[in-house]
């Protein structure tokens, strides 16, 4: 008997030990592994974010509850009002498919802490409201019907749960450290990391294959949060030991740790150039809202138009990156007339155009963008795209090009552009019709040498 202890129990017991806690390491890779992971994501380019919660009722940012701050029994009456009755996954996830998008993620849950699955840690969900339906089920089915790989939002941030300390994020946030203590005694954020991994725990298994896991957010520094309150290594290596293809955002304030995020997140802004992290290029994603707001906002006004949302996907592909392009659903489980336009806007011209999306990539350096134009390049079949933002009156440029390009031709239509080499250089000139045609943002396709 004894021998077996030591030989048999004793290394079984630590193993579960150092495979439990943070003394085991995350999952190591090559660039190259890491590389191929995420090919499927790097080559897609688009995707839809989807914001959706209580805060759709009061329908006045997805922070309503912070800016206002509400009490929990003030918020109360959006859990006892949620029933969208006109919630259909498989109409969202047509609209997505027909947007040219090819995965998407859901808020399972907000930082208000409401959430949308039937989670066995939490009353505070919607199948205890009168929808009672659990919505990530019906949400991952109707998705993965599509075609679209299927990721969760999840929320380090909860304004609900009893043991998550106040902080200066917090509804309850406060002016002086005594008010502070005054409240947090009591809570256990002990307590509050254990319901994170059971929650993190139920979603990547018990819905099938989940390909991408954004955590948000972290905010270190006084009052704040960061990797030690959630545990960031725990719950990432948890997230990855129960979906090792997942892809994981870099909001778990892990930026050092190796392993501990896959892209990078620059959020309603543009990029100057390529992220990079230690001189290298980094894999990217902008994720960006139609107007202001991620929850489902009536009053806010400041819509981008199609072409803009056009610009602002081409834009990220040249350089080198993803767009994530956010819909707010309202409180009845539609996409408001607002977004249902914009998608179809945006899906018109990718039928034509998602040659230059997908696969695609910044051009290499030795093409240079004329004015007014941005460039995409897909590698694996060497053409190159030209997007003319501002259609030229009869003819464009492109320095330094004519001794590289083989043959040129409009994207939607496939009509020969015929071109000649500007005297003395090796400037190409492109013969363009004076009528712009119809399309949004017309793309030229350069077969190269
Ligand atoms: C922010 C906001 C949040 C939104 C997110 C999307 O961190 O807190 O409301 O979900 O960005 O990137």
């Amino acid at each position: 008997m004894k021998p077996n202890l030591i030989k048999v129990i004793l290394p079984a017991i630590l193993l579960l030990f150092f495979s439990q806690n943070s003394f085991s390491q995350l999952p190591k890779e090559t660039e190259a592994q890491k590389t191929q992971r995420m090919k499927w994501w790097t080559e897609a380019r688009f995707g839809m974010f989807i914001h959706w919660g209580l805060y759709a009722l009061p329908a006045r940012h997805e922070w309503v509850k912070n800016r206002e701050r509400m009490t929990n029994e003030q918020y109360q009456k959006y859990f006892e009002l949620f029933n969208p009755d006109l919630f259909n996954p498989r109409e969202w996830a047509k609209m997505a498919k027909e947007a040219g998008m090819k995965y998407v993620v859901l808020t399972a849950k907000h930082h208000e802490g409401f959430c949308l699955w039937d989670s066995k840690f939490t009353d505070y969900k919607s199948t205890n409201t009168p929808f009672g339906r659990d919505i990530i089920k019906e949400y991952v089915e109707a998705f993965r019907a599509e075609g679209l790989k299927v990721g969760f939002y999840y929320s380090l941030i909860d304004w609900h749960h009893p043991d998550y300390t106040i902080d200066r994020q917090h509804p309850l946030r406060q002016e002086s450290d005594s008010a502070y203590a005054r409240l947090n005694r009591g809570r256990d954020m002990n307590k509050y990391r254990e319901y994170m991994k059971n929650q993190v725990r139920e979603l990547l298994t018990n819905y099938g294959e989940i390909s991408i896991i954004w955590f948000d957010f972290s905010f270190p520094g006084q009052y704040g949060k960061g990797r030690a309150d959630w545990d960031s290594e725990g719950l990432l290596k948890l997230a990855r030991s129960l979906q090792p293809g997942i892809i994981v955002d870099d909001r778990l304030d892990l930026r050092d740790v190796e392993g501990g995020w896959d892209f990078t997140t620059p959020e309603q802004v543009k990029v100057e150039k390529w992220p990079e992290y230690n001189g290298k290029r980094i894999p990217w994603e902008t994720c960006q809202t139609f107007s202001g707001s991620w929850g489902y906002y009536r009053d806010e006004y400041t819509w981008k138009s199609p072409a803009q949302l056009l610009e602002l996907l081409i834009e990220s592909v040249s350089k080198g990156g993803n767009l994530l392009l956010n819909v707010g659903p309202t409180g009845r489980g539609m996409f408001d007339n607002r977004a249902q336009e914009r998608l179809k806007a945006m899906g018109d011209w990718m039928k034509f155009n998602s040659r230059s999306i997908y696969g695609c990539t910044q051009a290499p350096d030795e093409f240079k963008a004329p004015a007014n134009t941005l460039l995409t390049y897909n590698p694996a079949t060497k053409r190159l795209y030209v997007h003319m933002l501002a259609y030229p009156l009869n003819r464009l440029t492109l320095p330094g090009m004519a001794d590289k390009v083989k043959y040129a031709q409009f994207l939607h239509d496939a009509s020969e552009i015929r071109f000649t080499t500007v005297q003395n250089t090796n400037d190409l000139s492109l013969q363009l019709p004076v009528l712009k045609p119809p399309v949004e943002i017309p793309v030229i396709e350069l077969y190269l040498k």
